[in-house]
């Protein structure tokens, strides 16, 4: 009733944990694995890095505002922790890096079942949104990385363009499997008794609930203009958010900072989409992209 196929994957329902958000070590993959359709891990370079200095995350009104600045042991590091995967819903591994670097980081990971190249990082310059700021750029890193894989990859796009569609169609002329939408929106808190912002990086991104409407709309252009796949991303929080996302045309959803209120965020999801399902007599494919027609 709820699997869907995005590419050549199938999920077994509509949830995928966002990348960022417990995807660090293989046991919380393993343990989100049981319920979830999908789970990303964290991103990863080439390259250890250390991310920024605290505080790197802070609470804003309807939201939390990260710059974690990428922290991740390294490809090399990871891909010994990934073996240890034994989740039954499918591994997406998240990458990042140059556009030299992304293609070459596939070949670690002989367990994912599939990669999520994350050119959205809002604070990490060149390795991130710069990069998925150009569609020629989107276009050359997906046939790049399709040329060393033939695993479903899927662009992570950043909601801090003019035209989101625009970088959109850049993946699906590179080959890519689909495009999930949307990442954080950079973002600044300050502290008004030092007179200086609170992140140490001093810009971050912006996630949750407050970004919730922003995705929405990604979503909905998106799946006006692709035709591969969308999946939604931002501020997921009860199963009528999930529904809204599938509305406005997402295949799946992501569900990230929503994991702070608890990992049973997933099972109430599902369990509230397949309620709606019932209730309205509706399938799922019925849902997905419902507010176009209407
Ligand atoms: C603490 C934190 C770390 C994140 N790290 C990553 C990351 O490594 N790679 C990535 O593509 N997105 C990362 N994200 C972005 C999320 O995957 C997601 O796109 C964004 O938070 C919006 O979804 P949400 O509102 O459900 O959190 C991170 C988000 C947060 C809050």
């Amino acid at each position: 009733m709820l699997e869907v196929r995005i590419g050549d994957m199938v999920l077994e329902n509509p949830t995928v944990l966002a990348s960022g958000i417990m995807g660090t070590t293989v046991s919380s993959l393993n343990r989100i694995a049981r319920v979830a359709g999908g789970v990303v891990t964290k991103s990863v370079t080439s390259e250890p890095r250390e991310g920024f200095k605290n505080p790197t995350v802070v609470n804003v009104n309807c939201g939390i505002l990260n710059a974690v600045g990428l922290s991740n042991p390294s490809a090399k590091l990871f891909a010994q922790e990934l073996e240890r995967y034994n989740g039954e819903a499918p591994l997406i591994v998240s990458l990042a890096g140059s556009e030299e670097e992304i293609p070459e980081l596939v070949s670690f990971f002989p367990m994912a079942q599939g990669f999520e190249l994350n050119l959205s990082c809002p604070h990490v310059g060149s390795m991130g949104a710069e990069l998925g700021s150009d569609p020629e750029l989107v276009e050359n890193i997906c046939r790049r990385v399709k040329k060393r894989t033939s695993k479903p990859i899927f662009v992570k796009l950043s909601p801090n363009v003019t035209d989101i569609v625009e970088i959109g169609r850049g993946a699906e002329r590179g080959g890519a499997d689909g495009v999930v939408a949307i990442n954080t929106l950079r973002a600044m808190v300050i502290d008004v008794e030092a007179g200086k912002p609170i992140l140490s990086n001093r810009i971050g991104g912006l996630s949750g609930k407050a970004i919730k409407p922003v995705a929405v709309r990604c979503v909905y252009e998106l799946f006006e203009t692709l035709k591969i796949p969308v999946i939604g991303c931002g501020g997921i929080i009860t199963w009528r958010d999930a529904v809204e996302f599938l509305m406005a045309g997402a295949s799946a959803v992501q569900i990230g900072s929503g994991v702070f209120y608890g990992t049973s965020i997933f099972k109430s999801v599902i369990e509230g989409i397949k309620d709606f399902l019932v209730r309205k007599n509706l399938s799922l494919e019925d849902v997905i992209g419902m507010a176009h027609r209407n």
